[in-house]
C-alpha cells in the first residue's frame, strides 16, 4: 500500500549530504540507517561510478540487480568484471518463476513488440514486482539517475519520496553531466558496458535496448518503437513523487 510522504524522514537524509562529496553522503546515509540502505545497480555508466565508490570506500550498503533474464551478454560479463575488481557481493533478484511461466505460456517469448500492456506486463513480472521484494524493509533506496536522461528526470530532486516502494530515494549523481560521468570511469579504472562505446547510452533489457544515432536523445533507444510518453518501466514512478 501506498504511505504518505514523511517529510521528517527526507529532511533526516537531505541534512545527511554534504555538498559535492559523495563517499561522505552516503556514508552519513549509511551510518544513520544501518542495514536499511541498498544500491541498485542495472552496470551503467552511471551505476558503476557509485559502485565504485560503494566499494572501494567499504561502505555499509547492500547492492543488488534485477536480473530480468533478457539481459545484454555485455551486461553479464559486466557484471562478473565487477566482481574481480572488488570482490564485494551484488545479489541478484530474479522474476518469480510461476508467474513468469505463465505469462510465457499465454503471450510468447517477445509479446512486449505486440502491446504497451504486454510490455508493461514483461517489466512488472521481470523488474518491477522483483524490485518490490529488494526494497521490503529498507529506509533508503540508492539510484545512478541523472536529470540529463530525460525531461522527466530534470525536474528530479536528489532525495525524493517513492510512495509505491516506501521508501526515500536518494539520485547521489543526479547532476553529473553525461562527459563528468564518463571521465569519472576513465579516471578510476572503472570496467563499464562496452556497449556504451557502440552508440548505447541507456541499456536496459537487450530486446528492448538498441543504440542512438547523434543527436537523438539519451532514452530514444529504449522501447523505441512506444510513444516516448510511455516510456518507463515501472521502476521509476515520478508521478506519485513529491520531492522536497
Ligand atoms: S529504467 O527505469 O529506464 O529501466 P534506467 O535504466 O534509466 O531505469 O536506470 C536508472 C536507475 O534505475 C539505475 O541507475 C539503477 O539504479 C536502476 N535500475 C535500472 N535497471 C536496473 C536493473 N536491471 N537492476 C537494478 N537496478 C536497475
Ligand atoms: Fe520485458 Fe523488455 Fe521490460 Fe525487459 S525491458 S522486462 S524484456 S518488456
Amino acid at each position: 500500500m501506498s504511505q504518505k510522504e514523511p517529510q521528517s524522514e527526507i529532511q533526516r537524509i537531505s541534512a545527511l549530504i554534504a555538498e559535492g562529496d559523495i563517499a561522505a553522503s552516503l556514508g552519513n546515509i549509511a551510518s544513520e540507517f544501518p542495514g536499511q540502505v541498498v544500491f541498485s545497480t542495472s552496470f551503467s555508466w552511471e551505476d558503476q561510478a557509485i559502485a565504485h565508490i560503494i566499494f572501494s570506500q567499504g561502505l555499509a550498503i547492500d547492492v543488488f540487480t534485477l536480473d530480468t533474464g533478457r539481459l545484454f551478454p555485455e551486461t553479464y560479463s559486466t557484471w562478473s568484471r565487477t566482481l574481480e575488481k572488488y570482490n564485494h557481493t551484488i545479489t541478484a533478484y530474479y522474476p518469480d518463476a510461476a508467474a513468469l511461466q505463465h505469462f510465457v505460456a499465454e503471450k510468447g517469448p517477445n509479446s512486449f513488440y505486440e502491446s504497451v500492456e504486454n510490455r508493461k506486463q514483461c517489466c512488472h513480472i521481470r523488474k518491477v514486482e522483483p524490485l518490490q521484494r529488494a526494497l521490503k524493509g529498507k529506509k533508503v533506496w540508492i539510484t545512478g539517475i541523472r536529470a540529463e536522461h530525460s525531461p522527466n528526470r530534470h525536474d528530479m530532486t536528489q532525495v525524493e519520496w517513492d510512495g509505491s516502494n516506501n521508501v526515500v530515494k536518494y539520485h547521489p549523481i543526479l547532476h553529473w553531466t553525461t562527459d563528468e560521468t564518463i571521465a569519472f570511469i576513465n579516471n578510476n579504472n572503472i570496467p563499464y558496458n562496452p556497449l556504451h562505446d557502440k552508440g548505447f547510452v541507456s541499456i536496459g533489457c537487450a530486446p528492448c535496448t538498441r543504440a542512438i544515432r547523434p543527436g537523438e536523445d539519451f532514452r530514444a533507444g529504449r522501447w523505441w518503437w512506444e510513444d516516448a510518453s510511455k516510456k518507463e518501466c515501472g521502476l521509476h514512478v515520478h508521478e506519485e513523487v513529491k520531492s522536497l
